[in-house]
Formats: structure tokens, C-alpha cells, sequence
């Protein structure tokens, strides 16, 4: 891949709670207007390594560069300018119940920049209803289904125009067709806004779905057990590790 190419790259990350080392040795490139996903079991690390892209959590060795810089090496306000430009929707889409959706929206332009606030109402209203949320502006998080809940998570993350979209797991807890709607709208943002995607992720309608290319955490390794194309490696994988995250352990014998 050629360098201008990258729009994240991730080198020889180890990660650890204290002692504990959680994976290491974690190489990957994620290519600037992809969709690229995290695969793994529960508990092989992705939400771990999530917070090693989005500062929230120093790697115990290694560092992440963002266009070719240093991310873990540079000081607070080099990481905080590289996060103006990352959008995050994390599992369980964290609105603050006490806030309207509105004001949910409102607390990164609030936080980032010195907009006026009928500047921040009228790009509210605009992220709202890129969404499909338009008119809920001043429903509390509780009166909407979890489908509306997700897609004003990621009115918020979006609320600043991300370069890089962050997710985690994004449709877990939805039934199939909202969680289908919500990788539709995925899709469509990424190409609206030009923006790269991580997903993190093990929803396999999800993974085959949106993603271009990706990395498998394999826990027993501790270390990537895979990358590339999910449904390329489906085809062609012969880690029976693999093979039975990519089917769920079914239909092996016809594949
Ligand atoms: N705050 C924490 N302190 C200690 N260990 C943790 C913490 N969070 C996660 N872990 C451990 O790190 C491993 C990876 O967790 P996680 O990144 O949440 O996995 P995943 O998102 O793939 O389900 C698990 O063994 C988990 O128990
Ligand atoms: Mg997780």
C-alpha cells in the first residue's frame, strides 16, 4: 500500500492491564476511505484496542499513527487535535439520558469548538436528520426504540465532520433488519462524508456486510490470527479458528 494511502497505521501495538498482556504485536494498516473491521470472540480485545486508537488507554508498547504521525508519541494537545477528527459510537451508544437528543448531539460542538448557538442548533438539526431523526430533537434518549438510540450515537459522532469513524459494535442488542438498516447507513455516511471506518465487531451479517478488509484477534495467540477481505478469507482460510468465527460453526462441510 502506498504511503498517502494509509490513513491509520498500527505498529507492533502490545496492550496490556497492567501485567496482564491482552494481545501483542498487533501490525495493521487501515486504508483511508475503507471499511475496515476488528474481528474477534468476546474478550479477545477489540474494545481494548478500540481504546488504544481513540486515546483512551496508552499501549503498553508500541504506538498508532494517524497520516503518518505518531499518535502515542506526540503530547495531549497533538491527541486531542487528531480526536477533533475522530467520531466514536461506542456498544452502548453512552447518550446521557438526562440530555435531550438535541443536547447529546450539541456536547461535541460544545466541547470542540466556539460556535454560536444557533450554529450548533442548525448543525444539530442537520446530523439529526442525516440520521433519520428529524422532528426527535427534544426526545430524552428513553422514549425512542434502540435502533433511533444508535442512529443518534452516530449523529453525535458525526457531529464534527470525523475524518475516521469509530465503532463498537453497532448493532448488538438490535434485531436483524434495524441492525441491517444501521450498516446501510453506515455505508452511506462513509461515502457521504469520505471518511475511513473501524468497526469492531462480531456480527458476521455485519462483517460480510461492510467491510473491505479487517484483522482477526485471536485470543488463544494473543496476537492477529488473520487479515484481510472477510469474505475472502472465508473462501480460502484453512484456520479451523477462523473458519468457525467466519460460519458460527455451522455449514463446514459445504464450504
Ligand atoms: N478494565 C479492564 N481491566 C482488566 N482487564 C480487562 C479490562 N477490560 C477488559 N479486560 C480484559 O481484556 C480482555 C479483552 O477485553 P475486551 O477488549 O473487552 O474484549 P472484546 O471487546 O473483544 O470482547 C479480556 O480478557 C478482558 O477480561
Ligand atoms: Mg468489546
Amino acid at each position: 500500500m502506498k504511503t498517502d494511502e494509509i490513513k491509520i497505521e498500527i505498529q507492533n501495538l502490545t496492550m496490556a492491564y497492567d501485567s496482564y498482556v491482552v494481545m501483542r504485536d498487533i501490525n495493521a494498516e487501515v486504508k483511508r476511505g475503507s471499511v475496515f473491521v476488528i474481528m474477534g470472540n468476546s474478550g479477545s480485545g477489540k474494545s481494548t484496542l478500540l481504546r488504544h486508537l481513540i486515546g483512551l488507554q496508552r499501549p503498553a508498547q508500541g504506538d498508532v499513527l494517524y497520516d503518518g504521525r505518531s499518535f502515542w508519541g506526540g503530547d495531549d494537545d497533538a491527541r486531542r487535535a487528531q480526536l477533533r477528527k475522530c467520531g466514536v459510537l461506542f456498544q452502548s451508544s453512552a447518550l446521557w439520558s438526562s440530555m435531550t437528543l438535541a443536547e447529546n448531539v450539541a456536547l461535541p460542538l460544545q466541547e470542540y469548538t466556539d460556535w454560536s448557538a444557533t450554529d450548533v442548533k442548525d448543525i444539530v438539526r442537520l446530523k439529526l436528520a442525516l440520521v433519520g431523526l428529524s422532528g426527535f430533537e427534544d426526545y430524552y434518549p428513553a422514549e425512542l426504540s434502540g435502533g433511533m438510540r444508535k442512529r443518534a450515537g452516530l449523529a453525535r459522532a458525526m457531529a464534527l465532520d470525523p475524518e475516521i469513524l469509530f465503532f463498537d459494535e453497532p448493532s448488538a442488542g438490535l434485531d436483524p433488519i434495524t441492525g441491517r438498516n444501521l450498516d446501510q447507513l453506515i455505508l452511506e455516511l462513509r461515502d457521504s462524508l469520505g471518511a475511513t471506518v473501524v468497526v469492531v465487531t462480531h456480527e458476521l451479517a455485519s462483517i460480510f456486510m461492510i467491510a473491505e478488509d479487517g484483522i482477526f484477534l485471536d485470543a488463544d495467540t494473543k496476537t492477529i490470527g488473520a487479515r484481510g477481505n472477510p469474505k475472502e478469507l472465508l473462501q480460502n482460510t484453512t484456520d479451523a479458528k477462523l473458519r468457525t468465527f467466519l460460519t458460527r460453526g455451522e455449514n463446514q462441510s459445504s464450504l
